[in-house]
């Protein structure tokens, strides 16, 4: 099957890659960039283990073929980390709150937060669970999860972080 060129930025990075017609974003990001921190866990763009973030918007990117993502502006969790390694303040509130256990929705959940708090920096409890709807775990029960993106919520506006009582 005739390849197809690519060019896009991943992680701030220019990129050019041959693909197939085929291959779907997260084949290509996982298997040809070697950037596994995106997982694969249903298929059916149901969990959003494989959700990054292209060109201002959380995509499931199990869910579109390479040759879509032509021209696009692509960050994984990879590039959520400054480059001194400091983490994100997502990435911070994920481990402070204790937001997973098998870690398998992370990156994903992740993303998905980024997006959310660009969105929304100051998101209500039930703004939160509605805008990670389409990011399953199934661990967590999700609370800490929720905890981890109030903690980073905080930290980006500069404001205390206030556990609420459960
Ligand atoms: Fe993409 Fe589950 S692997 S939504
Ligand atoms: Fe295991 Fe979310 S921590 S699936």
């Amino acid at each position: 099957m005739a390849k197809a060129h690519i060019e896009l930025t991943i992680n701030g990075h220019p990129v050019e890659a041959l693909v197939e017609p085929r291959t779907l974003l997260i084949h290509f990001i996982r298997e040809q960039q070697n950037l596994t921190g995106a997982h694969i866990g249903c298929d059916t763009s149901h969990c959003g283990a494989c959700t990054v973030d292209l060109d201002g918007m959380s995509v499931k990117s199990c869910t579109m073929f390479a040759v879509q993502a032509n021209g696009a502006s692509i960050t994984t969790i990879e590039g959520m980390a400054a480059p001194d390694g400091t983490l994100s303040a997502l990435q911070e509130g994920f481990r402070m709150m204790h937001g997973l256990q098998c870690g398998y929705c992370t990156p994903g959940m992740i993303m998905r937060s980024h997006r959310l708090l660009q969105e929304n920096p100051s998101p209500t409890e039930a703004e939160i669970r509605f805008g990670i709807g389409g990011n399953l775990c199934r661990c967590t029960g999700y609370q800490n999860i929720v905890k981890a993106i109030q903690y980073a919520a905080a930290k980006i506006n500069g404001v205390p972080f206030e556990e609420a009582a459960e």
